[in-house]
């Protein structure tokens, strides 16, 4: 991994814009971005399709290492998509089940561990932007900056709610609620890489914040700590 290449990493558990942010802000520097969790999402999307257990560390870790799998979300300007066996599986990702399952291979030390090569190969120049859950603890350690955005529960599944009405998708406010948390117990919990903000990590409530406010306090903090990154105007 060439630690020369600047990094920001953008960890916080679900629903707290972090997708977003990762998206506006690598346009904005004209750099890569990666939404790890689509990966957990492919594999766990891939799992299910193949029927393996999710409690079965050894075979999810055998499908991760030779998981036939194309992520197109390196480029902030395009639109993401997902290959898998060159099927385009980018609209399943987000179900409730595969969000589930995800979360379920995720827990298992040796699945992360054959999933962190994937994960640094889109560390490219001019630099990247990450979200996740352990970007800026195990995956970007070096990172220059780390953010970590946080938001109540009940205001996460009502954007999550809102997204989902938005897409013509059906869905329940309490049920939603009940995924969320569960999803954030299972990431806090695992014994490996959990969801943790790194010591050094900015954190950003983004309960009450527009998307829009969250994105001028990370490039004011951009603008007066790392003006080197700022693309030539
Ligand atoms: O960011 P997301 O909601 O798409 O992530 C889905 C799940 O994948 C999340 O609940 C836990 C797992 N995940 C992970 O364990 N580590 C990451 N870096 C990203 C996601």
């Amino acid at each position: 991994m060439n630690e020369q290449i600047p990094v920001i990493t953008i960890d916080g558990p679900g629903a707290t814009g972090k997708g977003t942010i990762c998206r506006l802000l690598a346009k904005w520097l004209g750099w890569h971005m990666l939404d790890s969790g689509l990966l957990y999402r492919a594999l766990g999307f891939a799992a299910l399709a193949e029927k393996i257990s999710l409690g079965d560390e050894k075979a999810l870790t055998a499908l991760a290492v030779h998981l036939p799998v194309e992520c197109h979300c390196d480029d902030p300007n395009a639109q993401t998509y997902i290959l898998l066996d060159k099927q385009d599986i980018t609209a399943a990702l987000h179900s409730s089940e595969v969000s589930s399952a995800a979360s379920q291979v995720g827990a298992h030390p040796l699945v992360r561990e054959a999933l962190l090569a994937r994960q640094r190969a889109f560390l490219q120049a001019p630099g990247l932007v990450t979200d996740g859950r352990d970007m800026g603890t195990v995956v970007f350690p070096h990172a220059p900056l780390k953010l970590y955005l946080d938001a109540a529960l009940a205001i996460r599944a009502k954007r999550r709610f809102d997204q989902l009405k938005e897409q013509a998708i059906n869905a329940s406010l309490p049920r939603l609620l009940a995924e969320l948390e569960a999803r954030d117990t299972r990431d806090k919990n695992r014994r490996v890489a959990p969801l943790l903000a790194a010591v050094d990590a900015i954190h950003i409530d983004t309960s009450t914040l527009t998307k829009k406010a969250v994105l001028e306090r990370i490039e004011a903090h951009i603008k007066d700590h790392f003006p080197q990154w700022l693309p030539p105007s």
